[in-house]
């Protein structure tokens, strides 16, 4: 436990909060946008469709996407996570778009990285957008996602992500033994500088209800995720989650939802020391525009103070739809 001095007469706390350039010497906690990792949605279609439950983003076409990575590298945020909205005809049972060298993520990576190559590209790797039941596994007949299986083909949409030029991979699908599966795939075929960021604990949450509409999984969902996602009563579980990423290969670990989650986030991060990622999702992002629309809080206000508060507790850095935004602020 932290030892404090004794309280005497005279101790003042509001002393070194009386003036900007005292606050701004003591602040424990600096947001830059070094620390951001902007969310982009990505269609096959032309320019940007708008996503109506996430006020302010836009599904990019890969034209737009390639626009998206130059405007990272102008304002200093570090890398782009990519996730894909695939039409109805674009899906079927096994999410078999995933594994396609020519489709939507690995046409959009390229023309990314054409466009700005020192902006990192980070991809999700999951069937969710690609399968008709909106599941981020396979689904068997009993009703049940296979591990195993599943991981197989994660491991093949892995090697197609790097292939086309994906920096770091983020698997989020939470079946077990995944990650380790990917990073022998990655020995294996030579791609030894990939990294891994595993969405390590990632828990089951109603706050990812805008993000399958962006994607166009909202309709296919068939049941919910709570057989391979983490009960949000626990936490010890998050550490062992972590600990096996960890163990498996993985360079970095993500916690998902945010903010209701930051405890998560403190723990992972002083426990293990790595770095670890807190991901405002969907939901999170949707509130605070939703309050900031109908005048109740100032929304960018609010969204500066979320993003400190992730690095407040421990975060090295925050994927956010606000990323743009918030690093046009800071610059
Ligand atoms: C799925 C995936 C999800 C998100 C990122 N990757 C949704 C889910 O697990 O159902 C959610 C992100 C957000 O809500 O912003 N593989």
């Amino acid at each position: 436990m932290t030892q404090f001095p004794q309280a005497f007469p005279g101790t003042r706390m509001r002393r070194l909060r009386q003036a900007p350039w005292a606050r701004s010497l003591v602040s424990e906690n600096v947001l830059t946008p070094a620390d951001l990792v902007w969310a982009v949605f990505v269609h096959d279609g032309e320019g940007r469709v708008p996503v109506a439950s996430l006020p302010g983003v836009d599904r990019l076409s890969v034209a737009e996407a390639a626009l998206a990575a130059k405007r990272a590298k102008a304002l200093g945020i570090p890398a782009i996570a990519l996730f894909p909205y695939i039409g109805p005809e674009g899906k079927d049972a096994d999410g078999s778009g995933a594994l396609s060298p020519g489709g939507l993520v690995p046409r959009a990576l390229k023309a990314m990285k054409d466009a700005a190559p020192e902006v990192g590209l980070i991809t999700d790797v999951a069937l969710d957008a690609y399968t008709s039941h909106g599941h981020d596994g396979l689904l068997d007949e009993d009703g049940s996602i296979p591990n195993d299986a599943t991981v197989e083909r994660l491991v093949e949409q892995a090697l197609v992500h790097v292939g086309a030029g994906a920096d770091v991979v983020a698997p989020s699908d939470m079946m077990d033994g995944r990650i380790g599966a990917i990073r022998y795939a990655f020995e294996e075929e030579g791609f030894t500088n990939a990294m891994i960021l595993s969405y390590a604990a990632k828990y089951a949450s109603g706050f990812y209800g805008p993000y399958r509409e962006a994607i166009g999984s909202a309709a296919a969902l068939k049941g919910d995720k709570k057989t391979y996602q983490q009960d949000p009563a626990n936490s010890d579980e998050a550490l062992r989650e972590v600990a096996l990423d960890l163990a498996e290969g993985a360079d970095m670990v993500m916690v998902k939802p945010g903010l209701p989650y930051l405890d998560v986030v403190q723990r992972v991060s002083s426990t293990f020391g790595v770095p670890t990622l807190a991901y405002q999702v969907s939901g999170e992002y949707a509130q605070i525009m939703a309050a900031a629309q109908n005048g109740w809080i100032d929304g960018d206000r609010v969204m500066m103070e979320t993003l400190t508060c992730f690095k407040r507790a421990g975060a090295a850095g925050v994927i956010t739809y606000f990323a743009e935004r918030a690093a046009e602020k800071l610059g």
